[in-house]
């Protein structure tokens, strides 16, 4: 028998996390690599949130806290859902942690049992299958196709329901895709949630602020009230505030379920870091002037990526609400040969032969439920954006 526990066998590794580290050891060995894989923004913390941190430091706020979060942050969290989504909270539904990760890791490993089922739209975020399965869970699959925009309809989430579902998980604006749902099109999927009151719904509102073109941004407990007290709803400054190396997320749900969340945490991490926990009191609580200034720069960043995409033959490559990802289809290009010879079968080859032979480091689409397509992350420099495109669009020029 295996040394390894049995779980980790329905487990793989995160296909992201891997893309990243490849593009570091090509670096590493000279060569001229434009990552498009990390999904991380490439500006750096706001100065007023690095202050705060060291103000932490300097006034000796470096030893352990309560395990899910200081109150001084819980009450910046509660009037955060009460100023951006109407949804008020009491600190003693809000629960803090080591990123936006771990908040729903624990969520899961709070509520799993062998059997229970958890409703993933795909193209999905890579880690939520693998975290149901962790948990002991089945993640079951309901696709979103290009032809919907990549968003969930409501007789597909129908579909995937069973008397085992025990959450839906919804993500909007969406990795990898950067669907956003709108009022209408989110109430619709509520509706289907009403008819079946043992779904719980698990909201990853991660890329809550990068939304462009005037999108609204919504949330299921506050477009369906009726859902609240089944209703997770998950978000962090990871993203909008550039502070993906802080590790901080958070939640707030009903009081059962976050202190279930609460115990994980205590028996595994404790708290997340005291330090990061002062930062993030400064991140929601101080100005939010620079988000809407970094959104007109992502803004020109996904318009420029989605407008030379499309000029490729092949290549269809919608445009998204949000996020910082596009996720074109390669549907177009599958069965041709590249300039070095490598057959696009699917669309892995394609990401493959794209990096070895351009240098572009692009994640594949079959990592996040959906192909043939790939995920870009335009969270980087103008210049290497352009360049990059140029790079994918001699790829396939030269294709036979
Ligand atoms: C949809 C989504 N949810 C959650 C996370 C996790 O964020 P964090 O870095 O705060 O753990 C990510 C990070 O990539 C994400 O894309």
């Amino acid at each position: 028998m295996s040394f390894l526990a049995a779980t980790l066998t329905r487990v793989k590794p995160s296909p992201t996390i891997a893309v990243t580290a490849k593009v570091a050891e090509l670096k590493a060995a000279g060569r001229d690599i434009i990552g498009l894989g990390a999904g991380e923004p490439d500006f750096d913390t706001p100065q007023n949130i690095k202050d705060a941190a060291k103000a932490a430091i300097d006034a000796g706020k470096t030893k352990y806290t309560a395990p899910d979060g200081i109150i001084e942050l819980k009450r910046a969290i509660c009037d955060k859902f009460k100023r951006d989504n109407g949804l008020d909270y009491t600190t003693a539904q809000v629960s803090v942690a080591t990123g936006g990760k771990q908040i729903l890791y624990n969520a899961l490993m709070a509520t799993m049992n062998p059997g229970d089922e958890v409703v993933i739209p795909a193209p999905y975020w890579v880690s939520y299958p693998d975290m149901v399965l962790l948990a002991g869970g089945e993640p079951v699959i309901a696709m979103a196709t290009l032809e919907d925009k990549f968003k969930l309809t409501p007789a597909a989430l129908e579909a995937a329901i069973t008397p085992k579902t025990k959450w839906f998980i919804f993500n909007s604006p969406s990795n990898p895709t950067g669907a956003g749902y709108s009022r209408a099109e989110l109430k619709a999927l509520t509706d289907v949630l009403m008819r079946h009151p043992h779904v719980w719904v698990m909201s990853d509102d991660m890329y809550e602020h990068l939304a462009y073109d005037g999108f609204e941004f919504c949330t299921p407990a506050e477009v369906e009230p009726a859902l609240y007290d089944r209703t997770l709803t998950c978000n962090g400054v990871s993203k909008a505030y550039a502070m993906t190396g802080w590790r901080i997320g958070y939640a707030a749900g009903p009081v059962e379920l976050i202190t279930a969340m609460r115990k994980i945490q205590s028996q595994s991490t404790s708290n997340p870091c005291s330090i990061s926990q002062w930062a993030t009191v400064e991140a929601l609580n101080g100005t939010q002037d620079y988000i809407p200034a970094n959104n007109d720069i992502f803004k020109r960043r996904r318009d420029l990526v989605v407008s030379k995409l499309s000029e490729i033959d092949g290549i269809t490559c919608p445009v998204p609400e949000g996020a910082f990802y596009v996720y074109p289809s390669i549907a177009g290009l599958i069965g041709r040969t590249s300039a070095a010879g490598t057959v696009i079968v699917d669309d892995e080859t394609f990401a493959t032969a794209l990096l070895e032979e351009t240098g572009v480091a692009v994640v594949f689409g079959a990592a996040f439920g959906l192909s043939p397509n790939f995920r870009v992350s335009y969270a980087t420099s103008d210049e290497a954006l352009a360049e990059a495109c140029t790079r994918i669009q001699s790829f396939c020029a030269a294709l036979s």
